[in-house]
């Protein structure tokens, strides 16, 4: 089979956008933890493992096509702010930023399976197409829980912890995109 160069360089660059969430997310996840946001800290933790299993789906197929995979972010991740010594956990723009990273996420991953067809390789395109469908899940659950955060702020957050801890969360976060895709 001959190498396919443009796919292997698109599915590196796709290892490094989804490297770049995973810390970004585990990042989350731990100053949620921190505050005791346990709602908000295992949503970003069951994301950030969905993420890690597309790094795996795109290292399959770039060793599948005989190229080598490059583990690092495609950028550094975004801290959060320090005020008066203290970091500043704003639950509103998590959110937002990470809906954000979704999207930014999709527009890649479409414009990579156009490449990919463009060069007539329908595998890589698919496996693209896959990704966006899961993305967009991820973004859709974002948006949704900053509107539920800004509809009801902390008593929302604090009702689903209570939910959690015994043991009647309905949400279905920890299913996201988990069902027949992976
Ligand atoms: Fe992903
Ligand atoms: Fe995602």
């Amino acid at each position: 089979m001959a190498v396919k160069a443009k796919s292997i360089e698109l599915l590196n660059k796709a290892v490094a956008k989804e490297i770049e969430t995973v810390l970004q997310y585990l990042y989350f996840q731990f100053h949620f933890e921190d505050r005791g946001f346990a709602h908000l800290a295992k949503l970003f933790q069951n994301i950030a493992i969905k993420e890690m299993t597309h790094i795996d789906m795109l290292s399959d197929r770039i060793l599948f096509l005989k190229g080598d995979i490059i583990m690092k972010p495609m950028s550094d991740i975004m801290y959060l702010d320090k005020k008066e010594g203290k970091i500043e956990l704003d639950i509103k723009r998590v959110l937002e930023i990470a809906a954000d990273m979704e999207r930014k996420t999709v527009d890649l991953y479409n414009d990579f399976a156009s490449q990919c067809a463009a060069e007539g390789d329908s595998t890589t395109k698919r496996l693209f197409e896959q990704l966006v469908e899961i993305e967009e899940e991820h973004q859709d659950t974002f948006d949704i829980e900053g509107e539920n955060y800004q509809k009801f702020g902390d008593t929302y957050l604090a009702l689903q912890n209570i939910q959690r801890v015994a043991g009647n969360d309905e949400s279905g976060h920890e299913n996201i995109g988990m069902e027949s895709k992976s």
